[in-house]
């Protein structure tokens, strides 16, 4: 069966997204899954730049959100996952996960060291970059 993947996720605040599991099956996919994970980081590192969270928990989500970029690949494999979503291009499989990592690095390296507001900026960039490399159609 194909899915058609979220590219509603951006449309709508992916904050509002972890609720938006109603009426799916109990067993999530490993794919849901890591989403799930990768949007909880997203959210861990927002409540860092915004609502007082700890530097050290962004640290530790921007750290989990690499490791995820880097499985991309294995979790969506080119050949496989434009036969299954709809909106995945064999293309945008094989570049997605490249353009996913570089944005968590850059978010990292943000979370490290930069200033509060650098980071919000970062996440802005990577949410549109690298979450946007799948879920926006406008974002290659
Ligand atoms: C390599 C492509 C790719 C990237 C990059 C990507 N996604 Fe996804 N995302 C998908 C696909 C495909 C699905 C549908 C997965 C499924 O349910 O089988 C999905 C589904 C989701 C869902 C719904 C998960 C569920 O089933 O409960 C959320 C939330 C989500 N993504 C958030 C994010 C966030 C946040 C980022 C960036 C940090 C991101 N995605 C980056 C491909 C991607």
């Amino acid at each position: 069966m194909k899915m058609l993947i979220a590219r509603l996720v951006l449309a709508t605040p992916l904050t509002l997204l972890g609720g938006a599991t109603h009426g799916q099956p109990p067993q999530p996919t490993e794919q849901g899954q890591s989403m799930q994970r990768m949007l909880a980081d997203v959210n861990v590192i927002r409540a860092f730049v915004y609502g007082g969270g700890k530097r050290e928990d962004a640290r530790t989500a921007a750290e989990d959100l690499l490791a995820w970029s880097n499985r991309l690949a294995a979790l969506f494999p080119p050949g496989q996952a434009s036969d299954q979503y709809v909106d995945m291009s064999a293309e945008r499989a094989r570049l997605a996960p490249v353009a996913s990592r570089r944005e968590a690095e850059k978010l990292l390296a943000a979370v490290r060291n930069g200033k509060i507001s650098a980071v919000g900026d970062q996440l802005v960039v990577t949410e549109r970059n690298g979450c946007g490399a799948c879920h926006l159609s406008t974002v290659h």
